[in-house]
């Protein structure tokens, strides 16, 4: 085996101390200490997050920096509890009741995070939709979870099929000029009249507080049920792997829509007290170099993609702004290149720290830390207080360097603790006694480092987004023109993967070039852009097995010239 190369540990103030003797040591009871609620069971992660600190010196301090190209406005800790108390209270004029969920579609904006919070507050469980669904996809969240009330835009309310979902009662939205009545209502004229002082609803560890929607292989997007005792992993991962600690600048750039938004774009770094920056409106390289320059961000969690994207505008263009602030960079959602890593350096003077972990995980399990020396290409060590493994399909631990299903021991704080009306999808997440499986392979090396292999399932992760095949199959048979369809991952030196599709034509269509473009236009506006397949190949017949069954592994091979593997099931 190749001895791989290494980077050096860094130095921090964080109390971890070695990586080795806290992995030892540390047992979860010790974080419950940095909270009151851990005496009394009684808990809600908003107040936690934030009204925590309205009782302390960070009262003044600025908890959010919100800029976007039209707005920059900051909030302090007073501010946000006053703020998310109104909508809180707004919700409770309304009638929302403990338990019930409430869906949040907007673009990323202070409101946003106002309603998040208030949410939380008044006990109800909070659905984040990411702002770039289109109508399929917000139909098939809000259907599958009830949602009896949403917060979004007029805009974005133009996908919402209201008239189709009948569990959903109010509608809040938030920039209205027009007249509302009949279960609708204005953001801002209810946050005006609210109070700034609510009854919060204080919840048991184990009561529900977040739904991630997710995609498997198969099926429907999966609603991933979080607790609010997940925040006891948010708030330790954001000390020992974001490294947070007093006067850090903190930027996440994930959207709240995806998990890494939510665990680490709004709990970890409010648990901690850190101040966190928002930055609203489209990546560009430029403007992200902006956002950490003047922020005076200091910690800086991102993605792969992002990272090669920026890569891509090259080392001149880091050079002119000031990012000597920064002082720790993350990366999360997709492999992360050695190469990028290296690049790192070189650009930032900085290691990218990759970490692992799932919408299913709730938080991070598997990290590279400040204090531990790297292996460029490895995702890290199990966090303290988290046993990872290779297993085999029967259970078995595997030696150093055998590839396997990566797995966790359950339980952990923040593990997911339901799929939304899906027992059985839930089920097959534990099905070996013991142990969460995770569905990507990797193997361990022999200093207990874990590598990433890839998906043992054909989920598609591109740019870090996760993307089910079936639901783009799905919405590509709705073309009139398409009769079957096959989807797939495409390696891509920028992405990670893109979205492939192999799809035969109905009788009386012709291939070419305008009825590709229309067709993934149609996937675009019907789904998601992300989702869209940015190659379609036509073919007369897609390999199926004799049940029928799209062979996805054929087309794949098919792709990449690989050897097909076994055809017993296929049919001829
Ligand atoms: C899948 C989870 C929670 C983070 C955002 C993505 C892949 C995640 C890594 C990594 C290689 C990674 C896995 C995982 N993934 N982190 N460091 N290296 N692959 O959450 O959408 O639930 O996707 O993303 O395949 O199973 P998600």
């Amino acid at each position: 085996m190749k001895q791989a190369e290494t980077i050096d540990r860094m130095t921090t103030d964080n109390n971890l101390g070695s990586y080795e003797e806290a992995y030892e040591t540390f047992d979860w009871k010790e974080a419950e200490k940095a909270f009151s609620w851990y005496r009394t069971g009684k808990v809600n992660a908003a107040h936690e997050a934030i009204d925590r600190h309205t009782e302390t010196e960070r009262r003044d301090q600025v908890a959010l920096h919100y800029s976007d190209p039209n707005r920059k406005e900051s909030y302090t800790f007073q501010q946000m509890r006053d703020q998310s108390n109104r909508f809180g209270n707004v919700l409770k004029k309304i009638g929302i009741q403990k338990g019930e969920r409430v869906f949040i579609f907007m673009p990323r904006t202070p409101e946003l995070y106002f309603s998040f919070l208030g949410i939380l507050k008044v006990g109800a469980i909070v659905g984040p939709l990411f702002e770039a669904f289109m109508e399929g996809a917000v139909r098939d969240r809000l259907e599958d979870s009830e949602a009896v009330a949403l917060v979004t835009t007029p805009q974005l309310l133009e996908r919402v099929p209201v008239d189709e979902l009948p569990a959903l009662k109010h509608i809040i939205l938030v920039g209205s000029t027009g007249e509302l009545t009949g279960g609708y209502y204005h953001f801002e004229k209810e946050m005006a009249a609210a109070s700034t002082e609510l009854a919060i609803e204080w919840m048991d560890r184990e009561d529900p507080m977040i739904i991630h929607y997710t995609s498997g292989s198969t099926g429907k997007p999966k609603g991933v049920l979080h607790v609010h005792n997940a925040m006891i992993q948010h708030y330790q991962t954001g000390k020992w792997v974001l490294d947070l600690q007093k006067d850090d600048i903190y930027w996440c750039t994930a959207d709240p829509g995806w998990v890494t938004g939510t665990s680490y774009g709004i709990f970890a770094p409010w648990l901690n007290g850190v101040t966190n920056v928002i930055r609203g409106g489209r990546f560009s390289p430029q403007d992200w170099y902006q956002t950490l320059e003047e922020n005076r961000v200091t910690v800086w969690y991102s993605a792969p993609t992002a990272f090669r994207m920026l890569m891509g505008a090259g080392a001149d263009l880091v050079k002119k702004y000031d990012l000597s602030r920064v002082r720790h960079i993350l990366s999360v959602g997709e492999p992360l290149n050695p190469e990028v890593v290296r690049w790192g350096l070189d650009a930032f003077n900085r290691r990218i720290h990759d970490n692992w972990w799932m919408t299913e995980t709730g938080g991070i399990l598997i990290s590279n830390y400040p204090q531990m020396v790297m292996k460029p290409g490895s995702m890290g060590r199990p966090f303290p207080g988290v046993k990872a493994a290779i297993i085999d399909d029967a259970g078995n631990e595997l030696p150093p360097y055998r590839m396997g299903n990566l797995a966790i021991r359950t339980p952990w704080p923040s593990m997911m603790r339901a799929i939304w009306k899906n027992e059985a999808k839930y089920n097959e997440y534990f099905r070996i006694p013991g142990w969460y499986v995770s569905g990507d392979s990797a193997y361990r090396d022999e200093d207990g480092y874990f590598w990433f292999q890839g998906r043992i399932d054909d989920v598609i992760n591109t740019s870090g987004e996760r993307v089910g095949p079936f639901e783009v199959e799905s919405k590509l048979v709705e073309h009139p023109a398409v009769a079957e369809a096959g989807v797939i991952g495409k390696p891509d030196p920028v992405r990670g993967e893109i979205i492939k599709a192999f799809i035969s034509l109905r009788k009386g269509y012709e291939a070419s070039d305008e009825l590709k473009e229309e067709i993934r236009v149609f996937v675009k506006e019907g789904l998601a852009a992300h989702a869209a397949p940015r190659e379609i190949d036509f073919k007369d017949k897609l390999p199926k097995t004799r049940s029928g069954k799209i062979m996805r592994r054929v087309l794949k091979a098919w792709e990449l010239d690989l050897p097909t593997g076994d055809l017993s099931t296929m049919e001829d």
